[in-house]
């Protein structure tokens, strides 16, 4: 049994314990995130290897702040966290991340659909939690902006100087990827 018999002041038992039910999806989607940043981090190749390789790191780092603040949430709110591989790879609802050795532009590209899925999960999160508790989704906001934040910073090597970005309409990684990688070749083509 995961689930404790007390939550916070203030909620019902069956009220805190579905916040913090939810927020398992979270933890592991959190929780991969961080493992594929640095997946990337360490399997980026090509000339701008060292801008993309340093810039995933305070990104990780963040990222693994952020899974602790859930867990620690959870287990306040009585209900035990599942911090292990199983876990994740369990009860996660997408894959594995698709890329491995794999060029700037391929990463980038890739990237942007995998911050476009958790950051579209965690604002439906900070929906139900704000019906309930406002502290988990002050928690939730926090988190998402900084996300979005990291995702820009991803999102900045895909955007021309009109605003378009190499990877519009890509719904997987590796049609991000190749979309990116077909973008960066006509503008080489174009100078
Ligand atoms: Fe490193």
């Amino acid at each position: 049994m995961t689930d404790g018999n007390y939550t916070v002041p203030g909620l019902s038992l069956e009220d805190g314990h579905k916040v913090a039910h939810a927020l398992q999806d979270r933890l592991n989607a959190l929780n991969d995130l961080q493992l594929t940043l640095k997946h990337v981090h360490w399997n980026v190749v090509g000339r701008d290897f060292i801008a993309v390789h340093e810039m995933l790191d305070p990104q990780i780092d963040a990222v693994r702040e952020q899974v602790d603040d859930i867990a620690e949430r959870m287990a306040t709110m009585g209900v035990s966290p599942k911090g292990t591989p199983g876990a994740i790879v369990k009860e996660r609802s997408w894959d594995d991340y698709d890329l491995g050795r794999a060029t700037c532009e391929e990463h980038l590209g890739a990237l942007d659909v995998v911050y476009n899925g958790v950051i579209a999960d965690h604002r439906k999160a900070i929906e139900l939690a704000g019906d309930i508790d406002p502290i988990t989704e002050d928690m939730l906001i926090g988190q998402t902006r900084d996300l979005e934040l990291f995702h820009w910073f991803v999102r900045a090597h895909l955007e021309n100087a009109a605003g378009d970005l190499d990877t519009r309409g890509a719904k997987t990684e590796k049609g991000a990827a190749k979309k990116a990688v077909g973008a960066s070749k006509a503008k080489k083509k174009s100078r």
